[in-house]
């Protein structure tokens, strides 16, 4: 394989650990918060995106790539309001939208199929995770300012069940 493809590849299994670890300390805010529910569907966030970083290993150990771990960055975002993290959230998938769309890109140039076949489910995913870091916001601003509301946000969020990921490799 292409040398920078797979470098990229492997450098997103540890944007995706990162991310994992950015929403794990989302869900901490969130439970200092007292919110149990937005904690929930962050916690789950958090292991999507450890399967996320396990497909990415899993497709390199498939090909007899070799995957190199680095260490995982502190998460440093500040939140000062409930809706700060929600920010955060959207503005980290957009980026991690650019990571899938860059190994993409550099997948085509060099005419990897494969890859680019591997990483079609994540280009869709993407946009799943924009959808659903939008529709927070949204909800955020139409409820969150009312108590009771915000009450009904959050058991909505607590229903939130973990399910793998539908890629299977
Ligand atoms: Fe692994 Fe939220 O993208």
């Amino acid at each position: 394989m292409n040398e920078k493809v797979a470098a990229l590849l492997n450098d997103q299994i540890n944007k995706e650990l990162y991310s994992a670890y950015l929403y794990l300390d989302i869900a901490n805010f969130y439970t200092e918060k007292g919110l149990d529910g937005f904690a929930n569907w962050y916690e789950i966030q958090a292991k999507e995106e450890q399967d996320h970083a396990m497909l990415f290993y899993q497709y390199m150990h498939n090909n007899d790539l070799k995957v190199t771990l680095e260490a995982i960055a502190k998460p440093d975002k500040t939140f000062e309001t409930l809706a700060d993290p929600l920010e955060v959230g959207l503005e980290h998938e957009k980026y991690v939208t650019s990571l899938i769309n860059a190994i993409y890109a550099a997948a085509q140039e060099v005419n990897d199929f494969r890859t680019t076949q591997f990483l079609d489910w994540f280009v869709m995913e993407q946009g799943e995770e924009e959808k659903n870091a939008s529709e927070m916001i949204t909800k955020m601003e139409l409820f969150g300012s009312d108590p009771r509301s915000l009450y009904m946000l959050n058991s909505e969020l607590a229903a939130r069940v973990y399910s793998a990921p539908s890629l299977v490799l």
